[in-house]
């Protein structure tokens, strides 16, 4: 049984967590590939809510293994903060495992993360501060270092006294910062350890002899496509390389490409985006501000509120086409159960031209304007709907143009944040 791929469609936020935590039941492993506590996943279930940053969101299922993948830059302080938080709660974590090839977050990380929003004056990206994009900047530029290091408490040593040499001098000479000192660093570092080396293992492997054996594994994206550094709208982008794309899922957890028979992207019935960028529809009137209300949609990382608009089907269209979804799971529809009417992006205006494509370049991204189809909202209750002929006409109609908007089938329709409320039109695994 082959691996299968949860991704974000959109500019992250698109409730994949809650997908994956329906999906896990399936699965023997669940594992994330990419980014950092940047992320942000909200799950509730029959514990409570839960906000998850860096550990999968197949944890609620004591059973399942759940696989911190290479791909991700973790901060030792979080993670252990989220362990313990899930602990208290009553989550097991006896099953968790971390990568050995993962990255860590260095106290320089964040410095040089806020540092750098500064310098890029109007031009900041609205990072979320926690210093992912210097921890990979750091890995691509050979200056990371691994979590395995920290099993060797000299060699830990070595590498951390050889890296801050340079970071030093950069945070001195270029941004004007205090230097660091890496005893209190090592120390904090070994204390970190402590607590961790339970954890960290060769999680590659694991994924591989799971395949081998013949088990389910399920692939947990963070973040959305649009926000992916090279087919995102950049410079408006995270820094996972490639973040959300499915081949960097089989990269960031150490399995093969090939070993992928399934992807899943997830899409908001409408769009969200945080921090800064091109958005061609953004509601920055009354009913933007409604559509945030109505989903509640401020940052589970930072609390920032979330930027609203309609469903972009010319991005999301090319992002099913990037990751090769076979279908998609569609959240959220409930949130818009009370307009009266809604407008979907069916094609983008450039310089006088209609486009179907997400141009590459900055002024073009920033002057398209989206062509809108007017449809009747529904005006209904749909938290209740487990079937999708439960649904009302319009709320299907709206589906339907979606479907066809984007070239993917929707396996899945939620209507609320609980774990029951979904409609399964296809099983997915
Ligand atoms: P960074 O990942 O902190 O470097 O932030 C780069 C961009 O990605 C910013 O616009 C962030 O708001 C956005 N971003 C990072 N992580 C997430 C996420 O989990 N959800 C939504 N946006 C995110």
């Amino acid at each position: 049984m082959p691996a299968v791929v949860v991704i974000g469609g959109q500019w992250g936020d698109e409730g994949k967590g809650r997908i994956v935590d329906l999906l896990a039941r399936k699965a023997s492993i669940v594992a994330r590939y990419s980014a950092g506590h940047n992320a942000g996943h909200t799950i509730v279930n029959h514990m409570g809510k839960f906000a998850l940053h860096v550990v999968p969101a197949g944890i609620f299922y004591p059973e399942k293994t759940c696989v911190i993948g290479n791909g991700l830059v973790i901060d030792p302080a979080v993670l252990i903060e989220e362990i313990t938080s899930l602990e208290t709660r009553g989550v097991s974590t006896e099953k968790l495992r971390v990568s050995d090839r993962a990255q860590l977050v260095m106290p320089w990380h964040p410095m040089i993360d806020i540092a750098d929003e500064q310098l890029r004056g109007v031009n900041a990206v609205g990072t979320t501060g926690k210093g992912i994009t210097p921890a990979f900047a750091d890995k691509v530029g050979r200056l990371g270092i691994r979590i395995a290091e920290l099993a060797d408490p000299d060699g830990f040593s070595e590498r951390l006294r050889f890296v801050l040499e340079h970071k030093n001098r950069l945070l001195t000479r270029y941004y004007d910062l205090d230097p660091l000192d890496p005893e209190p660093i090592e120390d904090e570092y070994r204390e970190h350890w402590s607590r961790l080396a339970r954890y960290v293992t060769d999680t590659g492997e694991l994924c591989r002899e799971a395949l081998r054996q013949g088990e389910r594994v399920l692939l947990e994206g963070a973040q959305g496509t649009l926000l992916d550094l090279d087919n995102g709208t950049y410079d408006f982008v995270t820094s996972s390389v490639p973040t959300s794309m499915a081949a960097g899922a089989a990269m960031g957890t150490g399995i093969s490409p090939r070993d992928i028979d399934r992807v899943v992207g997830v899409y908001k019935a409408y769009q969200t985006r945080v921090g800064a960028g091109p958005m061609p529809t953004e509601l920055t009137d009354a009913t933007g501000d409604r559509l945030r209300e109505c989903g509640q949609e401020y940052g589970t990382t930072t609390g920032r509120p979330r930027r609203c608009g309609w469903f972009d089907g010319v991005a999301a269209r090319y992002t099913v086409q990037l990751n090769g979804c076979q279908s998609i799971s569609l959240t959220r529809l409930d949130v818009l159960d009370t307009f009266e009417s809604l407008k979907v992006c069916v094609a983008y205006e450039l310089d006088g031209r209609r486009i179907m494509t997400v141009p590459a370049g900055r002024r073009a991204l920033f002057s398209t304007r989206p062509i809108y189809e007017e449809m009747p909202g529904w005006q209904t209750d749909t938290s209740r709907c487990r079937n999708f002929d439960d649904l009302p006409t319009a709320a299907q109609d709206y589906v339907r143009r979606i479907e066809k908007l984007i070239g993917a089938p929707a396996a899945l329709v939620s209507v609320g944040p609980e774990r029951d409320q979904a409609i399964i039109v296809d099983p997915i695994i």
